[in-house]
Parts: structure tokens; sequence; C-alpha cells
């Protein structure tokens, strides 16, 4: 039987009312279930606000809701998403385009259930799907904190969603998806330190914002994983932390991951780009007990946030044989413009530049774009009391051409034992035509 196209579009259009109306209904019945919990009792409110500054630094509210040169905390800064700009607002006390007329209780309302003073369904790109996790104590002191700061007039801009996304109804329906409010149950087989790091983790510090794997819609799990996805503007790979192909920490000692999020650069690995960023303005400036408890938590990370099958087989896939006119282009092209810092052999110099052979970073399939990244626009380790001069990396945008940042880079990925994929021109072209993440 043929049904004609518009009975079809109407049956369409019905179904999604009805899923829409579905979750949105839901979602009523399920907040109203769940009592507010309330603020419990302050003994010293210059220490909550003191924990409140350190909890802002865990969940690095400056990156996204501070302008360049902007006031801190003020907001004027835009969230890029594949639908469109959504912009962080103001969180000083200011009462006309800040937090200044809100409770307490409506800011525990915008972490942990993702909902507005007003009631308005907030945007993900605020990551509430993480700081559901946060406790009302630390909720409180954010506030405390975030109230005692100086209040700047700077109103919010309109987002720029492309309809519907952005809409409330489709805000519901995807909450309904992929938004499950509460704590993280804690694990009882598991130190307390252990359970301190999966807090930070999962909660505020939202490591698996990025980390997180997404599925074909681009959403990511309720409850959040750590394995491993492209940032939604495809411009950097964040590598799964739980495969040890990728940058998984079990190998690793405690002390090289607190360096490595204190410093930004440890005697395994460093941070670059927007992992810079979460180094520069949030995890450099956390207590050691804080790092040490993420640190031994990402050294055996699970427990009810359990490792999805490791990716790592993708590295064992045999590739595709180099080019000899590419292999003869990569090696003139290292010898010319890389080896002076890198070394001829790709081994580096230590605590100024990164060794290239046997480096995971390097050899990781997935991790092609972040090379491109680093060889298109060069740049530097994040600057931390740790690492206070990084050195540079030039930028090669306007030096080597697409086929020739392929031909480098596929040199880098086949030499000195490394085993990576080559990287191809369309490679390279895809993140050069892409809004560059830096
Ligand atoms: C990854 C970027 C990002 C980070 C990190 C971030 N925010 Fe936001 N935040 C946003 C965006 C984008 C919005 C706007 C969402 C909307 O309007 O729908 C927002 C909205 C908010 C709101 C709601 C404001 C309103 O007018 O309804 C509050 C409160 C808030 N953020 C607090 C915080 C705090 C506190 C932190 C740090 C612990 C933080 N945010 C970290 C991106 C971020
Ligand atoms: C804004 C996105 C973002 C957030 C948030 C983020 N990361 Fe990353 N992370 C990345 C990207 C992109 C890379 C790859 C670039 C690099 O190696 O620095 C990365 C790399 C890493 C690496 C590998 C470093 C190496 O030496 O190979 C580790 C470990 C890591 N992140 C841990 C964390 C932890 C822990 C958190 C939470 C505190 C976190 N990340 C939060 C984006 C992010
Ligand atoms: C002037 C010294 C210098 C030159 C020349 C240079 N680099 Fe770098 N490179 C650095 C520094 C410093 C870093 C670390 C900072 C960063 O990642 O931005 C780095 C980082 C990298 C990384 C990231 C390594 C990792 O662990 O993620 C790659 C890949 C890389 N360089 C490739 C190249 C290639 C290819 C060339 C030549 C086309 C080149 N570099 C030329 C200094 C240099």
């Amino acid at each position: 039987m043929r049904v004609p196209a518009r009975a079809r579009r109407a049956a369409l259009l019905l179904a999604t009312l009805s899923l829409v109306a579905l979750a949105v209904w839901s979602w009523g019945v399920r907040e109203a279930a769940t009592p507010l919990l309330a603020s419990g009792p302050v003994a010293d409110p210059a220490a909550q606000v003191a924990h409140g500054a350190v909890l802002a630094r865990a969940g690095n509210c400056l990156a996204c809701h501070t302008a360049r040169g902007g006031a801190p905390f003020a907001g004027g800064r835009a969230v890029q998403t594949p639908f469109g700009a959504v912009w962080a607002g103001n969180l000083t006390p200011e009462p006309d385009t800040g937090l200044g007329r809100w409770s307490a209780d409506d800011f525990w309302r915008a972490l942990h259930w993702g909902k507005s003073r007003d009631g308005r369904l907030l945007v993900p790109a605020f990551p509430y799907t993480h700081f559901t996790r946060v406790s009302r104590a630390d909720s409180d002191a954010l506030f405390a904190y975030l109230r005692s700061l100086p209040p700047v007039h700077q109103a919010r801009p309109e987002h720029s969603l492309r309809w519907p996304l952005g809409t409330q109804p489709a805000l519901a329906v995807w909450r309904a998806l992929y938004f499950r409010p509460g704590a993280l149950p804690p694990e009882p087989t598991r130190s307390a330190e252990w359970n301190r790091g999966a807090y930070l983790v999962h909660g505020l510090a939202h490591c698996g914002s990025c980390h997180g794997s997404r599925d074909a819609l681009g959403g990511q799990r309720a409850g959040g994983d750590l394995a491993g996805g492209l940032l939604p503007q495809h411009t950097w790979y964040a590598p799964s932390l739980y495969d040890p192909a990728e940058a998984g920490l079990g190998g690793w000692a405690v002390t090289d991951i607190v360096a490595l999020l204190r410093d930004g650069i440890s005697a395994r690995g460093s941070t670059r780009g927007p992992m810079g960023d979460v180094v520069r303005l949030g995890t450099s400036h956390l207590p050691e007990a804080d790092l040490r408890a993420m640190a031994v938590y990402l050294q055996a990370p699970g427990g009810s946030t359990a490792p999805a099958p490791a990716a790592a087989l993708a590295g064992l896939a045999p590739h595709p044989p180099v080019e000899p006119t590419v292999a003869a282009n990569g090696a003139r092209l290292y010898e010319r413009h890389c080896a002076d810092c890198h070394g001829t052999s790709g081994q580096g110099h230590p605590g100024a530049w990164p060794a290239l052979a046997g480096n995971r970073a390097v050899t990781l399939p997935a991790a092609t774009p972040n090379l491109v990244q680093t060889v298109l626009y060069g740049g530097y380790l994040p600057a931390t009391a740790g690492n206070p001069q990084p050195h540079g990396m030039p930028p090669f945008i306007l030096t080597l051409s697409d086929a020739e940042i392929a031909a480098v880079l596929t040199h880098l990925r086949t030499q000195w034992g490394n085993q990576g994929p080559p990287v191809t021109t369309l490679q390279v072209h895809q993140v050069r035509a892409g809004a560059p993440a830096h």
C-alpha cells in the first residue's frame, strides 16, 4: 500500500510531537519527585568563600565565562557548537545582567538541573550534565565565592543556535535522552581518595565533556564516560583516558599525573590546545590533595562509569604503504623545518622540545586533527607556576602547503619505530578549513 507523502509527513510530525510531550511530561514528573536539597549551616563564611574560589578553578568557569581581556566571570564569550554559538553569561553579582538577584537555591537548580532562575532549560554547552554531580555544600560555596566578586554590568548576547535546536521543546527531548541528574554513587570498595577523585573528574572538572565518547547524534552517554572523542568542532581529539594506547594513565606514577595537571608537562607527556587551557586556567590552581585524588582515580578509573571497549585495536590495523615520493618529501621537510628542535631521530630535548619518537600523541590514529593543529598554528605549552616559560613551536600555516604538512606528519608517524597511519592532504585541508580551536 502506498502512503501519500503528506500523510507520512503528518504521521512523522505527530510522532515527534508526542515524543516531545512525553519527554516534557516525564521530566516534570521526575523533577517534582526530587526534593530540593537544603543548604547546610556554614561555620566560617570566609573559609566558604575561599573554598568556592578553589571549586571555581576545578570547574574552570573562567574558561567559558570570561571574554578575552574582559572582566573575570562577567561573561561575553561564546561556546561554539556545530549548531551555532551559545553565550556563557555574567556570573558576577550584578542585579540586572548577572546573578545579583539569584538565591543559593536558584544557583543549585542551575548546576543540578540545568535550569535558569526563570525556569528556562539551559543549553548543555553549559556542562550541567557533569555539574549535576556537585554536592549542595560545594554549590553553596561556589555561589558564595561568585557573590564576593565585584559586580560588572554586561548583558549576555542572544544565542545563535539553528532552529529548532535550542528551543525549549528540543532541549526537553535532548534532556530526556541524555541527562541524568544526581550525585555519583560512591564506590565503597575504593578508597576515600579515589572517590574524591571520581567526584572531581566526573563532576566539577567535567573531563568527560571533552574526553567522553559520543553517539551518532553527537550526544554523550547519560552519566558520561572517558572513552575518548572528537570535540564538537572536530578540530581536536580528546583521547581515551582508559585506553593505554591513547591517554590512559594506568601505567603512570601518581606524581607524573599530578605534574601533568599542575604544570602542563610531566616526564610522560604534555598538554596543548584546549587541554592546555584546562591546565592553565583550572587544574594548575588546585591544591595538591585534589590533584592527587584525581590522579589516584585516573590511574584506575571505572566503577559506575565502566570503561568502554578499548579502541586500541584501531591502531593495529595494517596501514596503507607510504608512497615513495611522499616519504622522501616528508624526510626532507622534517630535516629542514623540524629537526633543529625535535632532533634528527625525533628524540626531542627534555624540558624544551617534546620527543616525537615513541610519543603516543603522535601515533594515535584518531589524534590526526591535534597534529595538524599543532603544525598549522604552533603554540606553547600552558605557562604555569611549575613551567613558567614554556618553549614555543612556530606556526607553519604560511610556510607549508596541505600536501607538505601531510607528508611531514606521515614522516613522524612512520619513523623511529613509530607505527601510525599516514596523514592525508584531505585531512590537513579539513582542519585548515574548520574553525581553529586556537
Ligand atoms: C564549557 C563552557 C562552560 C563552563 C566550563 C562553565 N559554563 Fe556556565 N554556562 C556556559 C554556557 C554556554 C551557558 C549558557 C547556557 C544557556 O544560556 O542556555 C552557561 C550558563 C551558566 C549559568 C546559568 C546562567 C543563566 O543566566 O541562567 C550558570 C549559573 C553558570 N553557567 C555557572 C557556571 C559555573 C559556576 C561554572 C564553573 C563551575 C561554569 N558555569 C562553567 C558555559 C560554561
Ligand atoms: C576542553 C576539552 C577538554 C577538557 C575539559 C579536558 N581535556 Fe584532557 N585533553 C583534551 C584534548 C583536546 C587533548 C589532546 C591534546 C593534548 O594531548 O594535550 C587532551 C589530552 C589529555 C591527556 C593526555 C596528555 C598526554 O600527555 O598525552 C590527559 C591525561 C588528559 N587530557 C586528562 C584530562 C583530565 C584529567 C581532565 C579533567 C580535569 C581533562 N583532560 C579535561 C581536551 C580536554
Ligand atoms: C623552534 C622549535 C620547534 C620547531 C622548529 C618545531 N617544533 Fe614542534 N614543538 C616545539 C615545541 C616547543 C612543542 C611543544 C609545544 C606545543 O605543542 O605547542 C612542539 C610540539 C610539537 C608536536 C606535538 C607533540 C605532542 O606531544 O603532542 C608535534 C607533532 C610537533 N611539534 C611537530 C613538529 C613538526 C612536524 C615540525 C616541523 C614542521 C616542528 N614540530 C617544528 C618546538 C618546535
